[in-house]
């Protein structure tokens, strides 16, 4: 092996390492925090040791065979005699009878973990309902008169029903630590189940490709005590405050006077908009885009200029807005928390 051989291998060790340590520990499934994690989790060891058993079985079955050949071919009869009866009991018992019990048994536990995941008539706590769009989560809370975009809020040490449904093509919700995967298909409600004691921020993201931007297409689960959830809901329940000063002002006048209001909603204004995301509580939010830049003024700014170069294909139009207009606008929006 040259020295460049070498190179390249360690490089590439260091790369493997280097995912490895990426792997955040909040969206690892052998990590759960949720109650639906669990069980999967649980299912995945079994299967991975039920399937490293069998494996080492083969692999040894496998090299006695190797050791026996070598011998048998040491001296030269070839050996043509049918296999003898503990041979074919043993080639019964290990290559029909043993795949037909552990498969069986694996099934088994598959059914139990199905069943476990999608409780037939669990009472939930928590209603939410999830709408996939081109390439962001609508969230609604519809006992609550709460809409957000992108971010779950839920109480830890309940029982939350998530219900799916899409508004064009169909996308799958996923929060690997909390639960297993659910698609949102159009004209059809999915239920999903999430339950979690531990209060945190979990990432989820859609699982099924539904365009160009399916990578951008993420959310966050936060879970959080019943009393702070309580405080988040009574928060976004809030209208969108009038503005206080004349920059404000201003900037609501620019919002409400462009294009703006026939895609998004700000409750309290005329802006009523149900194409783009509610901005009632966008200041509240940490990313835009649906996690593909943080929420901050700048990105803010690019956001509503041109859009599409942060994230091509997405329905926003660019915004032609000059310089003072555009820092009164931001102004407006950072009003809204
Ligand atoms: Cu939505 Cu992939």
């Amino acid at each position: 092996m040259n020295i460049d051989r070498k190179r390249s291998r360690f490089l590439l060790w260091i790369f493997l390492l280097l995912i490895v340590t990426a792997c955040d520990a909040e969206t690892s499934v052998l990590n759960p925090h949720g109650e639906g994690a669990e069980h999967i989790a649980n299912l995945l060891i079994f299967m991975l040791i039920v399937g490293a058993v069998v494996y080492l079985q083969v692999i040894i079955l496998f090299l006695i065979a190797l050791f026996r050949r070598r011998a048998a071919t040491t001296n030269d009869t070839p050996d043509t005699k049918p296999p003898s009866r503990n041979a074919q009991l043993f080639i019964i018992a290990n290559g029909i009878a043993l795949p037909i019990i552990i498969l069986t048994i694996v099934f088994g536990f598959n059914l139990v973990t199905l069943a476990e995941l999608s409780p037939a008539n669990a009472s939930a706590d928590l209603t939410i309902e999830v709408i996939g769009h081109r390439w962001w989560w609508e969230v609604r809370y519809p006992d609550h008169s709460v809409v957000t975009a992108n971010e779950i809020y839920i109480p830890t040490g309940a029982q939350v029903e998530l219900r799916l449904t899409s508004a064009d093509v169909i996308h799958s919700l996923w929060v690997p630590a909390l639960n297993g995967k659910a698609d949102l298909i159009p004209g059809r409600s999915n239920r999903m189940y999430l339950y979690t004691d531990e209060a945190g921020d979990y990432l989820g993201m859609c699982a099924e490709l539904c365009g160009i931007q399916h990578a951008k297409m993420q959310f966050r689960v936060i879970a959080q005590p019943p009393e702070d959830f309580e405080q988040w809901l009574e928060q976004q329940r809030q209208p969108a405050p009038s503005p206080q000063d004349e920059v404000t002002l201003r900037g609501q006048q620019i919002f409400l006077g462009s294009a703006c209001v026939y895609c998004h909603t700000v409750r309290g204004t005329n802006a009523s908009g149900v194409i783009g995301p509610d901005l009632t509580h966008i200041a509240s939010r940490d990313t835009i885009g649906a996690g593909a830049v943080p929420n901050t003024l700048g990105n803010l700014a690019g956001w509503i200029i041109d859009p599409q170069s942060i994230k091509p294909g997405n329905l926003m139009p660019p915004m032609y807005i000059e310089g003072d207009d555009l820092q009164a606008l931001l102004a407006y929006l950072e009003t809204l928390r």
